[in-house]
């Protein structure tokens, strides 16, 4: 295929990463079923893969138990100037950062083969994608990408001789000296992974790591991180949510885009089967959304990617049936357990657990085991249009009409159950505070409460503040045409830690309410921090919560608000002069409102 590559600054590119990085061979992906096929049976036979007995082409994989999720604190945003990435960001100077990483790259793929992946985030041709090249000495990065994105020559045809890509390297850093006999998943040590991003030049460097969005670096590398810088240079839109199609009895269709962080259930609430008569909901994205203005004013959204990273302990038949509906075949597993019939197998799976199976360390395991068998962080990568539920306009080149944002997170207290925002600047305050326990889809401590604006922290390629004023001037823009904002929590815990709310399915209880209110037909109260729902104005008919359970997850605790508004004026201090007055303003009418 390299021979039919006529785009010079591609080809140069390319040359430049394999003098540094001295590959073996290089290969340029053609995205093919073959190449795919190609690359299990080369992982089954090196042992890294294990194809699955009651799974047709699905095969499980077991990484190094240091490289199991995304590492903020090894993640990087390299503006030349510190102020730039922001006090949300780790920064490190352009120059001093490549010049370390350069020493890295340096013959780090010895012994290795060098695949070029030439990919679009979006449907090839809209208006909306971007095409990346990921150079990477993974074949598992290979066969994730063909899932993950749309790969191959189809993309190497869009880019013509001169059209505009972004160059994303990427490298496990472990070359092989000769003789060396290699490991199943191989990768660096803490610290020397880097996970770099140069948005002034739209440019990825990732080193040391082979897992999820450390290693995939179309996902939050290229369509969160770099894409955020760019939209906002552009004037659109590029973040961290699901989006879904929801259809009333009447067949009236809403879209919705909601942000959560990292394992705050954005796959669930994408594929979500509602539990009130009538309603349908549709997935058109479970990650991420990108949006722009149309002709109409109103503000469209695709869904960037073509597969899931889902996370996979807590996903059942009980739970998640759409997902669990996806994964019949051509999937990818990572982290999880085998079981002895040749199948997976993770925490929170419908039914008994197996009584013996191969932990996600390769280990014996049984229902006795202290451990548990698959990582928290397990994930199955799988193609979006094996969803049962996937939207026939999923891949619709102008994307979605978005009417509805939700923010959210993981808070076991104080955020009720839901709220909506009284116009578009409390919404942005509502995003810009949200706030969350951070999970197991990053590498350090689970359960810390922290600030987690819009589901960005980890995400946002910019200064948060300055990010903060885009949403505002995006709002400015569309004005009465603007989404309604909204705020969820579903997971209020009662002082026994169990979850106070059933969610999963009765979600939709929440969503049937919100385009109520859009069409002016649900109730709400006022309350010091926005809009919740009136007596009967949510739908619990057929809903087994206790009435005090019920009413302490739509409470409004006086107190405990005074105590967020301290820890939102000091969340707002970080940002100095690029906080938005209009932020500020916010949190002075928010303190007023709670007296
Ligand atoms: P990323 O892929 O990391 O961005 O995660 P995500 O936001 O897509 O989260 P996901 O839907 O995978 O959910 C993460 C975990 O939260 C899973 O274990 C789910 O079972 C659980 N979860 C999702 N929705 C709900 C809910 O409504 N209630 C409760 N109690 N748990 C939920
Ligand atoms: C997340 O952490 O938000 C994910 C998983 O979606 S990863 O691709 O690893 O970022
Ligand atoms: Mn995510």
């Amino acid at each position: 295929m390299s021979t039919a590559i006529r785009h010079e600054k591609l080809k140069a590119w390319v040359k430049e990463a394999a003098e540094m990085c001295q590959p073996d061979e290089i290969i340029w992906c053609d995205g093919s079923k073959e190449e795919y096929d190609r690359l299990m049976a080369l992982m089954v036979k090196n042992g890294s893969a294990t194809p699955l007995k009651k799974r047709p082409n699905s095969f499980l994989f077991r990484s190094h138990p240091s490289d199991v999720a995304r590492v903020e604190d090894r993640t990087y945003i390299s503006t030349p100037e510190k102020i730039d990435a922001g006090p949300t960001n780790n920064w490190i100077d352009p120059g001093e950062l490549k010049a370390t990483m350069k020493d890295l790259y340096k013959g780090c793929m010895k012994g290795r083969t060098m695949y070029v992946i030439p990919f679009s985030m979006g449907p090839i041709g809209s208006p909306i994608a971007k095409i990346g090249i990921e150079i990477t000495d993974s074949p598992y990065v290979v066969c994730n990408m063909h899932i993950m994105t749309r790969v191959g020559t189809k993309v190497i045809d869009a880019l013509s001789v001169d059209g505009e890509f972004i160059p994303c390297l990427h490298s496990i850093g472990a070359p092989l000296m000769p003789g060396q006999e290699d490991v199943s998943w191989p990768c660096a040590p803490m610290e020397k992974k880097y996970i770099s991003h140069f948005p002034d030049e739209n440019l990825i460097w990732s080193y040391g790591s082979g897992y999820g969005g450390n290693a995939l670096l179309g996902k939050k590398c290229l369509a969160l991180r770099i894409a955020s810088a760019m939209a906002r240079r552009e004037g659109w839109m590029a973040e961290h949510m699901l989006i879904l199609r929801l259809t009333n009895p009447q067949g009236k269709q809403y879209h919705i885009a909601a942000a959560f962080p990292s394992a705050c259930g954005k796959t669930n609430l994408a594929m979500l089967q509602p539990t009130v008569e009538g309603w349908k909901c549709e997935t058109i994205g479970d990650d991420i959304a990108w949006m722009k203005i149309g002709p109409d004013g109103r503000l469209y959204a695709i869904n960037p990617e073509a597969g899931f990273f889902g996370v996979a302990p807590g996903t059942s038949y009980e739970s998640n049936p759409m997902a669990m509906n996806t994964l019949h075949e051509n999937i990818i597993f990572t982290n999880c357990a085998l079981t002895d019939e040749g199948d997976i197998w993770w925490e929170g799976m419908d039914g008994a657990p197996p009584a013996h199976a191969i932990d996600w360390k390769g280990r014996d395991w049984t229902p006795e085991s202290t451990e548990v068998a698959a990582h928290a962080n397990a994930r199955f990568t799988a193609p979006a249009r094996q969803c049962p539920c996937i939207c026939g306009d999923w891949e619709k080149p102008e994307g979605v009409p978005i009417d509805i944002f939700i923010f959210g997170g993981r808070r076991a207290g104080v955020v009720p159950l839901v709220n909506e925002a009284f116009n578009w600047d409390h919404g942005v305050f509502l995003g810009a505070t949200a706030s969350s326990e951070t999970t197991a889809a990053n590498i350090g401590s689970v359960g810390n409460l922290r600030r987690d604006p819009f589901a960005m922290k980890p995400f946002c390629g910019y200064n948060m503040g300055d990010y903060f004023q885009h949403w505002l001037d995006m709002g400015d823009k569309l004005r009465d045409k603007a989404p309604r904002i909204f705020y969820v929590n579903w997971f209020r815990k009662s002082s026994q830690g169990k979850f106070l709310w059933p969610g999963f399915g009765e979600n939709s209880r929440v969503l049937k309410w919100m385009c109520e209110r859009i069409d002016g037909r649900a109730g709400a109260v006022k309350t010091a921090i926005g809009l919740l729902p009136d007596n009967g104005s949510l739908d619990t008919k057929g809903l087994s919560v206790p009435e005090a359970n019920m009413k302490e997850i739509l409470n409004v605790d006086t107190d405990a608000w005074k105590a967020e508004v301290e820890s939102i004026e000091k969340h707002f201090s970080q940002f100095g002069d690029r906080l938005p007055a209009r932020m500020r303003q916010q949190l002075e009418e928010l303190r007023k409102r709670l007296g």
